[in-house]
């Protein structure tokens, strides 16, 4: 039989037996009420990794971005983010729907943005532009293959921006870390909201916390409420997020390292689109192909499941359900494909 080798997502991870084990036992209350220990213990904890004063724990990624931008902009603001961030991109309009806020949009191609760029956008509001309200960033940076920002760039950005604000979607923070040894609190200093996904390469089931001052989270739970996003007994998730930030961060170099062996791989199967692995520093690879959705199909009829991010954008994503069985078998696949590839996929 076909082996799977499911590169979709981190997305994809199974909850470990600790995590059951803490999700079976944990203490709950009515988190409505702000009486689930375990939820407050959450949120209390990811504060401090981040160094800010309070945190509020959400069902996903995208609702704790929707409630960062409900809480730093007003209707009719412009938000300057990099052109294929999530928060543009990937949340089928929802900031456009939730906040009636444009975006101003950046090259982000190469993962960070140019703040240079972002400097050029506010000085338009003297030519009768809008208001810009805050800038959002992405660390690490998904479609670019999960390139983590450098942190003096962030610095720079908010010294730039005066006192508008900034978000960082930290889906994947994490990665950033170890692949940078950037602590969290040190990444999140010039922000000034920071959300990160418990469910992806952590491998909690559920769940993303966003924080920052205690004035904007006590907002953002109304918000929250408002996007009915108010959990209940809401522990059981929180303990296996507790897991999670406890003891899962260092595991995600393994990761790192098995993306970087794929990513070797992909190159020297491709010679032709000129990927440069070394741009592969976590857990993601990404690459243009001019066939990409093709290669993606061929590849999952073999047992090798990726995705595409960009109609010539493919994704290979590693994360903890993997083995190095799995990337020897994904090396086998891709050496049979190479001999096959001329009549399967032409580059031009
Ligand atoms: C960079 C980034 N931000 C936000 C999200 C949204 O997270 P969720 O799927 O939990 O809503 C994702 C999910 O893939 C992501 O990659």
């Amino acid at each position: 039989m076909t082996r799977r080798v499911d590169l979709r997502s981190d997305t994809v991870t199974q909850p470990t037996p600790e995590m059951r084990a803490a999700m079976a036992s944990a203490v709950v209350g009515d988190d409505g009420y702000g009486e689930d220990p375990s939820v407050n213990a959450l949120e209390q904890y990811f504060a401090e990794l981040v160094g800010k004063p309070a945190a509020i724990f959400v069902p996903s990624g995208v609702m704790a971005n929707q409630l960062a931008v409900r809480v730093l902009t007003r209707p009719g603001d412009v938000i300057i983010a990099g052109r294929s961030q999530h928060v543009v991109s990937f949340e089928m309009g929802a900031s456009a729907r939730n906040s009636s806020v444009q975006f101003a949009t950046v090259d982000d191609n190469r993962g960070s943005f140019a703040v240079s760029d972002v400097v050029d956008i506010i000085d338009a509001q003297f030519d009768h532009q809008p208001d810009v309200a805050m800038v959002a960033v992405e660390n690490t940076h998904m479609p670019s293959g999960g390139v983590p920002w450098d942190v003096q760039e962030l610095h720079n950005l908010k010294r730039a921006i005066g006192e508008r604000t900034i978000h960082l979607d930290g889906a994947r923070l994490f990665n950033a870390v170890v692949a940078t040894g950037t602590s969290a609190a040190q990444y999140c200093a010039p922000v000034d909201t920071v959300m990160a996904c418990l469910s992806k390469g952590l491998c909690a089931p559920v769940g993303s916390l966003l924080a920052g001052p205690l004035e904007l989270m006590e907002r953002a739970r109304v918000e929250r409420k408002r996007l009915g996003g108010t959990m209940r007994q809401a522990g059981v998730l929180a303990a296996a997020g507790m897991v999670a930030l406890t003891s899962m961060i260092d595991r995600l170099a393994e990761d790192h390292v098995r993306a970087r062996q794929l990513a070797e791989l992909f190159s020297a199967t491709f010679p032709e689109v000129e990927y440069d692995p070394t741009t592969c520093r976590t857990n993601i690879v990404a690459f243009d192909h001019p066939q990409a959705r093709q290669l993606v199909q061929e590849l999952s009829t073999r047992g090798v499941e990726g995705g595409t991010v960009a109609p010539r954008r493919v994704r290979f994503v590693t994360h903890a359900d993997l083995s190095d069985e799995d990337v020897s078998y994904v090396a086998e696949v891709l050496g049979d494909f190479r001999s096959s590839m001329p009549k399967r996929i032409a580059t031009n």
